[in-house]
């Protein structure tokens, strides 16, 4: 049965692969880097409003933390969005974004992920993973 916990590990190792391949190609950037941020964006909204909204209650304080980590990519993300790709600082900005997720992906695959699977059902969880998928097509219509 398809599981929240599965889809949110899938999208990470997307979203990690993008950046990486992001870094280590410059070609085709501006395309590359609007489908790292659409991915990104849409990730970041199914979460909170699917485990974000669900686990708030159990786990209030870590809850808070990544909420505060999603805004602070989110001004990453704003960063890139306002400098010129062929600015010499880019490169700079999108390590600096690749190290942000890196640490929130594993802080959340560590305690969030192992949460969910203590506190959600087998039900729950296929649930979530359909509502999630349902608020990331919501997402990406808003998303360039
Ligand atoms: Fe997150
Ligand atoms: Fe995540």
């Amino acid at each position: 049965m398809a599981d929240i916990v599965e889809m949110i590990r899938e999208d990470h190792d997307l979203i990690r692969r993008l950046l990486r391949d992001l870094q280590d190609r410059p070609e085709a950037r501006d395309i590359r880097y609007m489908t790292l941020r659409r991915e990104l964006q849409t990730h970041m909204h199914a979460e909170e409003t699917t485990v974000y909204r669900r686990l708030a209650s159990d786990i209030t304080d870590d809850v808070a933390e990544f909420l505060e980590e999603h805004n602070r990519m989110r001004e990453l993300i704003g960063r890139l969005d306002t400098t010129s790709l062929e600015d010499e600082a880019w490169p700079r900005y999108l390590a600096d974004l690749h190290d942000y997720v890196d640490s929130h992906f594993d802080r959340e695959e560590d305690l969030l992920l192992k949460r969910v699977r203590d506190l959600l059902s087998q039900v729950e969880r296929y649930e979530m993973y359909e509502q999630f998928q349902m608020e990331k097509g919501v997402m990406a219509q808003y998303t360039g």
